[in-house]
């Protein structure tokens, strides 16, 4: 899977792409990341990037000029049609569905923006899949796009030390549960003891156990995600 992320602080991205997971993704040869400085494609002589914003208002605004050259030429290369992603608080939630379907994608061009936006001139003439991250503003697309590219890297096979990790996950594909709760050594830690069943070693009595306190974590904490609930059904039966 290969990520172009365009951004006005590629330094943002370092330290993250040199830890552990995605680190070795990377020199395993299954995931690459670009990262192209906005800056480099202003044709002004100071490399701005932004100007005050038509009809006034506080703050600046990111140029179409500027971003639009910089995505073409990037889209230019010949290899697979990259899909074209915006970070911004307008787009679509982020969810473990979304990143499913952006996961088919080999690769994505990711933009992230910075003060009060982008023109929409941007929008109207690269039509991205705008994505939010949550309901709430960053400072800018960068650590959204983190966001995004960590929950990618999960998908691409290889990637996690064994290929059921990420079905297991909460909210993977099918399963609508929140995880259970895992334990290790010590035992005992401050008369806090980890439940005899996990010791037991009884595979099957363990699994059980399992589903059940993923189904009641959910319950408690996420009953939204359980739709429809899960005893409706039997419910209907009993009579
Ligand atoms: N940029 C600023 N806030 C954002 C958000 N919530 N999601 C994605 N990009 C953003």
């Amino acid at each position: 899977m290969r990520f172009d992320v365009v951004t006005l602080f590629p330094d943002m991205f370092t330290g993250y792409l040199g830890q552990s997971l995605l680190h070795k993704a990377i020199e395993q040869g299954l995931v690459e990341v670009e990262l192209h400085n906005l800056r480099d494609w202003s044709k002004d002589k100071h490399h701005n990037v932004d100007d005050r914003p038509f009809g006034g208002g506080p703050g600046m605004v990111l140029k179409v000029d500027t971003i639009v050259e910089c995505v073409e030429e990037i889209q230019s290369q010949p290899d697979e049609k990259p899909h074209l992603v915006m970070l911004t608080p307008q787009g679509r939630r982020l969810d473990q569905r979304v990143v499913e379907e952006l996961a088919e994608s080999s690769r994505l061009i990711l933009l992230c923006g910075r003060y009060e936006g982008f023109d929409q001139r941007v929008v109207d003439i690269l039509d991205p899949d705008e994505i939010s991250i949550g309901d709430f503003v960053l400072n800018g697309g960068e650590v959204a796009a983190m966001v995004l590219v960590d929950a990618l890297v999960r998908m691409v096979p290889g990637v996690l030390g064994h290929e059921q990790s990420n079905q297991d996950d909460s909210f993977s594909r099918g399963n609508r549960l929140l995880e259970f709760a895992q334990y290790t050594r010590p035992r005992d830690y401050r008369g806090h003891r980890v439940p005899d069943i996990l010791l037991s070693g009884d595979h099957e009595r363990i699994a059980e156990w399992r589903k059940q306190q993923s189904l009641e974590r959910t319950q408690k904490r996420r009953a939204d995600l359980l739709d429809p609930p899960p005893h409706s059904q039997d419910e209907s039966k009993t009579d």
